[in-house]
């Protein structure tokens, strides 16, 4: 008798936990094919990468340790500026402005480590068409050649020293633009460049959007009007001036994260210029790119 209950309960138990087994079974396979699938889709649509925190929210219980999946969270973890043709690389992200052939923004993570690794060499990247842009809406290498104009970097070459392959995509006419060399490429904007990594290397934590403004000018009668330059036969815009807005992480527990936006003229500015003349107001940088950024940081005032 006692012993035909205790193989009945056995075979309840024995029964009860291969039902609840298979289901945590499927429902972790399916979270597993959904997981990819959303992967895949991110691949061939960022849009969907936009939305999939929605999505992964429904089952973040088994939630997937995927290495770049991870690394775009963390680039644009203060959101999207835009969503125009977005491009995403390994150590960066991109938006590409199709009519004038240069990026709205790109966003880029930094973090010590990937500054000081002495591995990694710009020598040993080189400059090339991303093909994965429709050729219409390409820049080539011939549009710069013989331009007059630097092939400037949004994302610095500088920036990504983490891995060669991570450099070496910044070689990408997506995120290149053109610049004045002496004077801005070589000076007023490297130096920039320089600052952004410093604050880095002191603060741990540096967040950078970086793009083109095509600003207007005031003509004779108060009219304005935008004018810019176009070079080779893609015609790739030449901006008039160029953003950086930085964020930066406090290191204190429950320090507040603060930025600052610099729009630098495409001109040869003079040496010793103090970068902090540069210093603008977010919102202007905004009003004039037609960009959101950052929404809800402290921002410092513009004390210059
Ligand atoms: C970087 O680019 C160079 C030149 O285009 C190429 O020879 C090299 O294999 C690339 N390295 C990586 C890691 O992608």
């Amino acid at each position: 008798m006692t012993r035909k209950w205790q193989l009945l309960a056995l075979g309840l138990v024995l029964g009860l936990t291969t039902v609840c087994a298979s289901f945590v079974a499927g429902f972790y396979s399916h979270h597993e094919i959904a997981s990819r699938r959303l992967q895949q889709l991110i691949q061939e649509d960022p849009y969907a990468y936009y939305i999939s925190p929605k999505i992964y929210k429904v089952f973040s219980f088994f939630r997937t340790k995927d290495e770049a999946d991870h690394r775009l969270r963390q680039i644009m973890k203060y959101g999207f500026p835009g969503l125009d043709d977005l491009r995403l690389y390994s150590d960066f992200v991109l938006s590409y402005d199709r009519r004038n052939r240069v990026a709205h923004w790109v966003c880029e993570h930094l973090q010590v480590d990937a500054l000081q690794s002495g591995q990694v060499s710009r020598q040993r990247a080189s400059y090339r068409p991303d093909l994965t842009v429709p050729s219409n809406f390409r820049s080539t290498l011939a549009d710069y050649h013989r331009s007059g104009f630097d092939r400037g970097h949004l994302a610095a070459a500088g920036n990504h020293r983490g891995l060669q392959s991570h450099c070496n995509e910044t070689f990408f006419l997506t995120n290149i633009a053109p610049q004045i060399g002496r004077g801005f490429n070589s000076g007023a904007w490297n130096k920039l460049e320089i600052y952004v990594r410093d604050l880095t290397l002191r603060f741990g934590s540096v967040y950078v959007c970086t793009g083109p403004l095509y600003k207007p000018k005031q003509r004779t009668g108060g009219k304005l009007s935008v004018e810019f330059e176009m070079i080779g036969l893609s015609m790739v815009a030449v901006p008039t001036h160029f953003f950086k807005v930085i964020i930066v992480e406090s290191k204190l527990p429950l320090g507040k994260p603060y930025m600052e936006g610099y729009v630098l003229p495409n001109t040869a500015l003079p040496d010793g210029l103090n970068l902090r003349s540069f210093l603008c107001d977010i919102r202007e940088i905004e009003h004039y790119a037609g960009l959101k950024f950052f929404d809800g940081c402290f921002e410092i005032s513009v004390n210059k």
